[in-house]
């Protein structure tokens, strides 16, 4: 039983990394985009980054992080507690946030984006900030 919610935090923080890195990424690769001219190598290069980055990697790490998530706190009886409540509603923000920016993807890839790589440099810093909160909630269990 002990053995088992520590591979599933482990297998949850593995997860996490990933789906991250893919949060972090994507604006990333946005900001690039919106300056690419339409039809251009670089923009269909984009299309292709951003699409396989979205389904191989952010969209499976982000069901992953999901599914260790709430089996470690169904094993470890966090369910009902303050804090892992608050730590959920950011995580909630931060799934929403994970298909505004697969929206883009769709947007990029069918030529009808129409913001500017400013845009996405502000909203680049949206999962910086839920990351931040929700690390600091769940190492010190505030409430
Ligand atoms: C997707 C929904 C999520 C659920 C249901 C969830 C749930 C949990 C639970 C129950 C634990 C175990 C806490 C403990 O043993 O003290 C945990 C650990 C952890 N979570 Fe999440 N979490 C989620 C998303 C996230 C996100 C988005 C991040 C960071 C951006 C994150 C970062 C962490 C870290 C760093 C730990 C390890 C803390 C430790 O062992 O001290 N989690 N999570």
């Amino acid at each position: 039983m002990d053995d088992l919610y520590l591979w599933l935090k482990t297998l949850h923080v593995i997860s996490i990394i990933a789906w991250m890195a893919g949060l972090f990424y994507l604006p990333r690769l946005f900001v690039y985009h919106a300056d690419a001219e339409t039809g251009s190598v670089q923009s269909e290069t984009f299309k292709v980054m951003e699409r396989k980055l979205l389904k191989i990697i952010t969209t499976p790490a982000m069901l992953s992080s999901w599914i260790f998530g709430l089996l470690a706190a169904y094993y470890g009886d966090f369910l009902y507690d303050t804090w892992f409540l608050v730590k959920f509603s950011f995580v909630v923000i931060l799934t929403i946030f994970h298909f505004y920016l697969a929206s883009f993807v769709t947007i990029f890839a069918s030529d009808r984006n129409t913001k500017h790589g400013k845009f996405f440099r502000m909203i680049n810093e949206i999962p910086t900030l839920i990351m931040i909160v929700v690390v600091i909630l769940v190492i010190f269990k505030p409430f």
